[in-house]
């Protein structure tokens, strides 16, 4: 198992602990194993265009002995949105072996997981992916990369907002992000102590959203409400008012029925969170997590154990096969969990119970 050289690349969404997965990679393969570290800039595109950043062992110069790579966010190697495709799929292909590669580690969702995954089978690459998303929905892995961070700053935003809704007496109905599933609204909407948690994967009403806010007035002395609604609700708002499907965004929608349903006397705000819950520097567990699933990809490489993704498995990182995750994401929230239970039990409206 003579030098290998290795490829790193972000793609997809950026989110909290990518450079922490990429100061273990480059740490663990230049140092462990002696080997060759290239970062291809803005994922495929790095490829697409032959550019490749040399990464050397020591990540990058020190700043008075403190390595920039453990407080920076975002991704020292740039990422594409939605810009992993398979168009010029030949180009892209041609761009590993010209660079030389001996393989891939691909720090992505389960979007790039799936283009990425068909560009390694076309073009014969050693690829290994690494899973991120404040999404949480790649199947799998316990955890992805970014998620917890993501929980931390929408819980700490809710927490800003509890004291400015207490001072008014209003319901501030919160958007954050998640695409399609509702695991960053739920799980921060527990941390965040939220009155109601509106996930698309379980339908409300309106009615009972408005009774619950308002039986909190009457009986808990709470006279403002914290609702925090997944962005992937929209589709269901949206299927409602097929006529104007895009004229409000979910979160003014549910803002201005309370509002409405209450003949005004429930006065409503809405903030949407937006790309903060994407910024910043990680969680602690992000950090550990991109270090250990970072070291752990190396591994696979070395041994020479590819169409792999490293998951986040009961605090340990572990590989699994690529085929599966991709075969079985995104993964939603189950409406009969523990979790959703537990927010039940805490007095927390989500939706119909079913
Ligand atoms: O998948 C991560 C995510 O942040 C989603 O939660 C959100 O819907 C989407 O990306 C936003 O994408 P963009 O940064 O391209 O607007």
């Amino acid at each position: 198992m003579g030098k290998k050289r290795i490829g790193i690349l972000t793609s997809g969404g950026d989110c909290p602990g990518l450079n922490f997965a990429i100061r273990a990679v480059v740490s663990h393969a230049t140092l462990t194993y002696g080997y060759e570290v290239l970062g291809l800039p803005y994922a495929t595109q790095g490829l697409l265009e032959r550019k490749a950043i040399a990464l050397p062992s020591q990540g990058l110069s020190y700043l008075h002995g403190i390595d920039p790579l453990l407080c920076i966010g975002g991704t020292i190697l740039g990422s594409l949105s939605k810009g992993d495709t398979l168009d010029r799929a030949d180009e892209i292909i041609a761009g590993y072996t010209e660079l030389g590669l001996d393989a891939v580690i691909a720090i992505g969702g389960d979007g790039s997981m799936a283009i990425l995954r068909e560009l390694a089978k076309l073009g014969n690459w050693n690829l290994v992916m690494i899973p991120k998303t404040i999404d949480n929905d790649v199947a799998l892995t316990h955890q992805s990369l970014g998620f917890n961070s993501a929980v931390s700053t929408v819980t700490e935003s809710l927490e800003r907002l509890s004291f400015t809704a207490a001072s008014h007496d209003r319901a501030i109905v919160v958007e954050v992000m998640g695409r399609t599933a509702g695991h960053l609204a739920l799980h921060s909407g527990i941390a965040g102590g939220a009155d109601a948690i509106l996930i698309p994967e379980i339908s409300f009403s309106f009615a009972s959203l408005t009774q619950h806010i308002d039986r909190l007035r009457e009986e808990r002395e709470r006279r403002f409400a914290l609702i925090v609604v997944a962005e992937g609700v929209q589709s269901a708002i949206d299927a409602v008012n097929e006529e104007n499907p895009c004229a409000l965004s979910v979160s003014q929608y549910i803002a201005e029925q309370v509002s409405q349903k209450t003949k005004g006397k429930i006065e409503t705000r809405v903030t949407v969170l937006g790309h903060v819950q994407r910024g910043g520097l990680p969680s602690a567990l992000d950090r550990i997590m991109g270090s250990a699933l970072g070291k752990s990809a190396v591994d696979l490489v070395a041994q020479e154990t590819f169409d792999q993704m490293v998951a986040w498995r009961d605090g340990e990182a572990t590989g699994v096969p690529l085929d599966m995750v991709v075969e079985q994401s995104p993964i939603v929230v189950d409406p009969h969990s523990s979790l959703v239970q537990t927010a039940r039990a805490l007095g927390t409206y989500v939706g119909e119970v079913t």
